[in-house]
């Protein structure tokens, strides 16, 4: 069998060659009184679709192909390559024997025929794919998310490899809240029967007791693997995580997801600076690499209501980003909003505010027009194991803001003294207990260290100018929403 982007891509090359393909039918029609059948068939392998033209004198299997039910069924194509006098297409098959694998399948009587297929028709809003999830990757737009999903991946991998980063897996059962925003989502599973009868967690003194809980303690999906990269940063130098991550916040956003994927950095004798550089040399090269390995699926989602895509993400390749200092964001943002140029949901822009979306939204898409990097955040919104600033009211904090979505990095230069470590930790109310063994690698060799985690949902929407994260993950996971 020859994929089709190998195929598509010999073009007129091709012509003459004797070729396997396997797909899933987007269109069948028929034409000649029946007697000829155009087949638009797609393998999920690039964006495009191949014309398969049929015979009822010369290709095997006709019959059946032509009761496959149309849209949906899946067929074994054997044939010749020849020229394509259709237009926007170099080249078509002429089948010389089809095997209909699958025809597509009406409802409960089952009689064949394509209109009961969820995704028969040519144009479909994104809302309704989202309730197909099980479907969506034969979609056009479905498909190409998952395209550049893998080639954003791979890019990343690529990246960091190539500067000597040692990949370290980080476990996604935990027992600590790396960023301290009480967004767990717990683990709570009884040990079997035999150790425990109770059918729920006993409770002392009204709190529940972990103790008899198969860790022996409360634990949680991991919200980051920070914590646990570091560990490996602080022995090896240079090393990165990319997992999933979970978060229980209870935010109907189209920027957040209760699972989404991460990629964190962690530097060994690195400071802010070094963490920002890294950040936008990583950025910059994802997006070069999107831009270059999946032009075809770019184009379509440009074509998809979304003009400039690519220039924009030219733009964002080839201009240096903006910093900015959190302290004078807001006195940016408080000039813009008394001229009467910014209108916010939330007019409280003051010193000290963890910025909105819309903040951050204004700032890159009405001020700088481009990706900005802001730093220096105050103490108090940010997670204790951030650096403390000379000033002691901000720490070594950067986040990413890109246009149409916002943050899309979070990263700081770490706290590497123990003794500032010990009293953030203890001004958050963390038990000291807890995180006893993330002292300790300030007590033995502390190094000036720093990292940033990258949103791997946001850099897809960044990429395809996709404007809901739901769509650019296969299986969402949202508040009321776990179907599939
Ligand atoms: O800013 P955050 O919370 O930073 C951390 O978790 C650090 N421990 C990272 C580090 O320094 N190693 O999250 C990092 C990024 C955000 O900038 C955003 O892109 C993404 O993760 N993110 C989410 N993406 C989708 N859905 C959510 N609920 C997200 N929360 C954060
Ligand atoms: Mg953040």
């Amino acid at each position: 069998r020859e994929r089709l982007k190998e195929l598509l891509g010999r073009g007129a090359a091709a012509v003459g060659a004797t070729v396997v393909v396997a797909g899933w039918v987007r269109t069948l029609r028929e034409a000649m009184k029946g007697a000829t059948l155009f087949v638009e068939l797609n393998d999920g392998s690039c964006l495009a679709s191949i014309q398969v033209v049929c015979g009822s004198d010369s290709t095997e299997g006709f019959a059946a192909a032509k009761a496959c039910g149309g849209a949906g069924a899946s067929l074994r194509v054997e044939g010749a390559v020849v020229e394509s006098p259709g237009k926007g297409q170099t080249i078509e098959i002429l089948a010389k024997a089809i095997t209909v694998l699958g025809c597509t399948r009406g409802g409960p009587g089952r009689t064949v025929g394509a209109q009961t297929y969820p995704l028969a028709k040519k144009y479909h809003t994104l809302e309704h794919l989202r309730t197909h999830a099980h479907l969506r990757p034969r979609s056009r737009v479905g498909s190409a998310v998952v395209r550049l999903r893998n080639a954003l991946a791979f890019a990343t991998h690529e990246f960091f490899q190539q500067r000597g980063f040692l990949y370290v897996h980080t476990p996604l059962i935990t027992a600590a809240d790396c960023e301290g925003a009480g967004e767990q989502f717990t683990v709570t599973t009884l040990l079997p029967p035999e150790h425990d009868k109770a059918p729920k967690l006993p409770t002392v003194d009204g709190r529940v007791d972990y103790s008899k809980d198969f860790f022996g303690r409360q634990a949680s999906l991991t919200v980051s693997g920070q914590l646990n990269v570091e560990t490996h940063a602080v022995s090896l130098a240079d090393c990165y995580t990319f997992g999933p991550t979970f978060r229980a916040e209870n935010s109907n956003t189209s920027r957040h997801l209760a699972e989404f994927w991460m990629i964190e950095p962690e530097v060994s004798f690195a400071t802010l600076a070094d963490d920002i550089a890294l950040a936008e040399d990583y950025l910059k090269y994802c997006v070069a690499a999107a831009l270059c390995r999946c032009a075809d699926d770019l184009e379509f989602f440009e074509g998809s209501k979304n003009e400039g895509l690519r220039d924009r993400l030219k733009a964002i390749v080839e201009t240096p980003f903006k910093r900015l200092e959190y302290t004078e964001a807001i006195s940016v943002l408080q000039k813009e909003m008394k001229a009467g140029r910014a209108k916010f949901e939330n007019t409280d822009v003051t010193w000290g505010i963890d910025l909105d979306s819309e903040h951050e939204r204004y700032l890159t898409e009405k001020v700088y027009k481009g990706p900005v990097v802001l730093i220096n955040y105050p103490k108090d919104i940010k997670a204790f194991y951030m650096k403390l600033n000379a000033d002691g009211k901000t720490v070594a904090a950067m986040d990413i803001l890109v246009p149409r979505i916002g943050e899309i990095i979070g990263g700081s230069q770490r706290e590497d003294s123990l003794e500032v470590l010990e009293e953030r930790a203890k001004s958050v109310g963390l038990n000291p207990e807890d995180i006893k063994w993330y002292g300790e690698l300030r007590q033995y060799g502390s190094v000036p260290h720093a990292g940033f985690g990258l949103g791997f949902e946001r850099l897809v929407m960044l990429c395809s100018g996709v404007e809901n994260i739901r769509d650019v993950i296969p299986f969402p996971r949202t508040p009321g929403n776990c179907r599939f």
